[in-house]
């Protein structure tokens, strides 16, 4: 069955108050649920939500119901009610230990020590008792959770607490109520054995609130990065939203069984291990970055999300994309912001823009799904992102602020549409952005085309811009979109020129914006002496592919001057881009390979240069955005032109130059945390790559030492991967040595696989299924088979993509073992085959072949089925 955005109608009923009492167990537990409904309209009966559930009692105002007097069919309870409110009551089983699917109340770990706890986002609150499972019924929650003592020493809910103490028979219980109304996908319990750490933090309006990260014992001290990050991140929100946090405890949990990242549960934040857990013998640097951005990330749908939520699940990027902004702002506000800008845009390119160029495309806010877990995407949650980036960069940081203050304050407590923040960000400045809502409702990149002329007798310079979506999948007609470019004009010796356009009377600045909002606009700059280099979309402006017929002195002209990192990276990934079709197409004296390792060596050799930015610069685009410059996708020989300019460019550092940056940079390694010594990190692990291109067996000895002294994981797992690309046979002992040191560190191994996974090549696969034996590869574990089966399906184009095809089989029988378990997980894997039918005939055969099969099959997952049937549209 198919929901459309259009069939929106509010609930009939709704909950009031909600009083649910939990009697956990591991193999059962039963709730108990007191729902106050309310009539909202109409006179339709009541319909609650209820999948795998054993109903032991159900009665309305005290009467107990038999059968006859209820409908129980397709996971709906259906309930003739001749009243404008009643007290419904209802008694479930459950059994939490059977729940591979990671939805509603599961055990992660073992039965012996694991603990219980509950994922609802989007529809799993249904799988935990009955109730109008949809997040337009907003509903204040009390919850008492009663278990054994021993066994499930600490209890959680999401709420203050409101008493606890013992019962008979070596149980206790303990309550926690919940001021907040809130959806029910915001609901969570833990309980189980759990250790803490605690910090005491007032808010900006004076309250008292006290915040616990909670682990298991064995990665407690792993926490301390995450509960720091927590508090910057509740003092930024305050500082930049004027947002406080409104309950007097806030929990934030780890497990290692989880299917997404993590999840704001109102008051109690469950986290993925690996976004939650950092130390430096255990954790690389990105892995750093990573906990403090999803720690901020949930904390900030405590308003984007929780106080204002989502009328319907098509709303979805309201909460995830306007999330997403924020969080990307508090990173670059406490890191460098050139570089997570780097870090975002390369991100979009390499997973959104696949996603909006095949059968698997559709708008950030879509019209229809089947399952809503599949629309947890690259294009709601980035691209989403970078809608309010344009929305916020219209408005100015001021008039966003009155934005957002508006939108907090008009609809807390309410459950909101994309049209309601649009609006709020309009009327709070005077502005209509309605224009910018047929960006939520359009998929596909949108093709910036620019085209400059210099007009020396007028000293003119007249820019045409241009723009087109290609049709995507089900959406054959694209409208003009409100397109934000800034721009600046830089003369051949790289200064930014003043920009007066035609009408004006003086020119204000070097950079302006101007919004491209029909098919083709001209732009024409007065008083310009020669033919200019205009640097584009700068900052990204605007989530588009920019064609302009750049020459190759124009781009490096860029990369040398721009004085803003940002841009400067984007002209060298265009830049490389062209060098790339230069390496393509065995041009390997090609005017842009030329060019781009000249500027790229001179720019080495620059001192002044940050660390982080050079290796940033020194990383061209990788294989799977190159696809994009490829008719008839072969990854072996899109990988061949990458690898073929890489040896180009180290060629043009230098062996010479690369071993001493090489021993400089290991000169001054050290485990510190700070942005210098990880910038170093970085650099030193691009320049190692570099160097093992054209001197193997120095990269080798330096590759092995590295390994062996490596202060951190950073560094160890850095040399790992070099060891293991260049040669395999040295690197034997140290991967069998790093297996051994993390014994049972979760997410080391997890790393330790997909350091593996990734590497390329004809024996990709037997080193795959080798590692399938690894007495630690379990396939009821997400993170597991994210680390072995997802990196290699996803991440290794020349391993995966094997033209015989027996890669994709591999894949499809792991698929239907995964699908058994955890549909959530095998449809997320399943994406690995889209773009199949972009791949040269024999892979593309192939590749159909398996894609069609596993899509007629009628034993699989609506998870899975969904993800299949459009991905085999090709
Ligand atoms: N809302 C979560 C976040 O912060 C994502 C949870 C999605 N879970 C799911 N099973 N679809 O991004
Ligand atoms: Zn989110």
């Amino acid at each position: 069955t198919v929901i459309r955005l259009d069939d929106y109608r509010p609930p009939a009923w709704t909950v009031e108050h909600v009083a649910l009492v939990f009697d956990l167990g591991i193999d059962r537990t039963e709730v108990d649920a007191t729902l106050q409904m309310v009539r909202a309209a109409g006179d339709e009966p009541i319909r609650l939500n209820g999948e795998g559930l054993e109903l032991l009692e159900l009665s309305v105002d005290d009467r107990r119901l038999v059968e006859g007097e209820y409908i129980l069919a397709n996971g709906l309870l259906e309930i003739a009610v001749d009243a404008e409110h009643c007290t419904l009551r209802t008694k479930v089983a459950l059994r939490p230990a059977e729940n591979t699917a990671l939805e509603g109340l599961y055990l992660s770990g073992s039965r012996e020590s694991g603990f219980l706890l509950t994922q609802c986002e989007a529809e799993g609150f249904r799988h935990i008792t009955f109730f109008p499972d949809r997040p337009d019924v907003l509903s204040r929650y009390t919850v008492t959770l009663r278990a054994d003592r021993q066994r499930f020493p600490v209890l959680l809910a999401g709420g203050n607490p409101d008493g606890s103490g013992e019962l008979p028979d070596g149980r206790h219980w303990a309550r926690f109520v919940d001021p907040h109304p809130k959806a029910s996908y915001l609901f969570a319990v833990v309980a189980g054995r759990l250790e803490r750490i605690s910090r005491d933090y007032t808010t900006a309006d004076g309250r008292a609130v006290a915040l616990h990260v909670w682990a298991e014992a064995d990665v407690i001290d792993r926490c301390d990065y995450a509960m720091d990050s927590l508090v910057r991140s509740m003092q930024w929100d305050e500082r930049t939203y004027g947002r406080n946090y409104d309950l007097d405890v806030f929990h934030v949990v780890a497990t290692h069984d989880f299917n997404m990242g993590a999840m704001e549960n109102k008051g109690l934040n469950i986290f993925n291990a690996k976004y939650l857990l950092a130390d430096p013998d255990s954790s690389t640097d990105d892995e750093y970055r990573h906990v403090e951005a999803v720690v901020a990330h949930e904390y900030f749908h405590n308003w984007s999300g929780n106080r204002v939520t989502c009328r319907d699940w098509f709303q979805l990027s309201l909460k995830e994309g306007l999330t997403v902004f924020r969080e990307q702002s508090f990173s670059a506000d406490m890191n460098s912001a050139p570089l997570k800008r780097i870090e975002d845009v390369a991100l979009l390119r390499r997973a959104q823009f696949p996603e909006d160029a095949g059968p698997l495309s559709h708008p950030v806010r879509p019209s229809q799904y089947s399952e809503i877990n599949n629309f947890y995407t690259a294009t709601v949650y980035e691209k989403g992102s970078e809608l309010v980036r344009m929305l916020a960069g219209r408005l100015g940081t001021e008039g966003f602020r009155r934005g957002m203050d508006l939108y907090f304050d008009r609809h807390d407590g309410q459950a909101a549409t994309i049209e309601d923040f649009i609006e709020a960000l309009g009327d709070a400045n005077d502005i209509d952005l309605s224009s910018y809502l047929a960006w939520y409702g359009q998929a596909g990149t949108p093709r910036l085309t620019a085209e400059g002329r210099f007009d020396p007798a007028q000293r003119q310079y007249r820019l045409t811009l241009r723009q087109r979506t290609p049709a995507t999948a089900g959406q054959p007609t694209k409208q003009a979109l409100p397109i934000p470019v800034r721009l600046s004009l830089f003369d051949r010796s790289g200064r930014a020129l003043p920009l007066r356009l035609e009408d004006e009377a003086r020119a204000e600045g070097t950079e302006r914006t101007v919004v491209l909002d029909t098919a083709e606009q001209h732009y024409v700059f007065e008083d310009i002496d020669a033919a200019p280099v205009p640097s584009l979309l700068r900052g990204f402006s605007a989530p588009v592919i920019l064609e302009c017929d750049y020459q190759p002195e124009d781009l490096a002209i860029l990369l040398r001057h721009d004085p803003d990192g940002f841009n400067r990276w984007e002209a060298g990934q265009q830049l490389a881009g062209l060098a790339y079709d230069d390496c393509r197409d065995a041009r390997a004296d090609g005017p842009a390979l030329l060019a781009w390792t000249g500027a790229l060596a001179e720019l080495f050799a620059d001192a002044s240069l940050d660390d982080a930015l050079l290796a940033e610069l020194l990383t061209p685009p990788g294989e799977i955005e190159l696809v994009e410059r490829q008719a008839e996708r072969d990854p072996d020989r899109i990988r061949a032109a990458r690898q073929a300019m890489l040896l180009a460019l180290a060629l043009r550092v230098g062996a010479a130059p690369l071993r001493v940056r090489y021993e400089a940079l290991r000169a001054s390694t050290s485990a510190a945390m700070d942005a210098t010594s990880q910038a170093r990190r970085q650099l030193k692990r691009r320049v190692l790559d570099l160097l093992a291109l054209i001197d193997a067996p120095l990269a080798t000895t330096f590759a092995l030492a590295q390994y062996e002294q490596a202060p951190g994981m950073t560094d160890r797992l850095a040399a790992l991967a070099t060891l293991a690309t260049v040669a395999p046979e040295q690197a034997i002992a140290p991967i069998a040595h790093f297996r051994r040191r993390y014994e049972g560190n979760a997410l080391a191994l997890d790393k330790w696989f997909a350091m593996q996974a990734q590497l390329p090549g004809a024996d990709a696969l037997a080193r795959v299924q080798a590692l399938e034996g690894d007495p630690s590869f379990m396939l009821k574990n997400p993170n597991r088979v994210q680390s072995l089966v997802g990196t290699f399906a996803r991440s290794n184009p020349t391993g995966f993509h094997r033209a015989d095809g027996a890669a994709y089989r591999w894949l499809a029988d792991r698929l239907v073992a995964v699908d058994g378990l955890n549909p959530q997980v095998a449809a997320r894997v399943a994406t690995a085959f889209n773009g199949w039918k972009r791949l040269e005939p024999t892979r593309r055969e192939a590749a159909h072949a398996v894609v069609a099969e596993l899509a007629a099959r009628k034993d699989l997952s609506r998870d899975l089925t969904d993800i299949l049937g459009r991905v085999a549209l090709g």
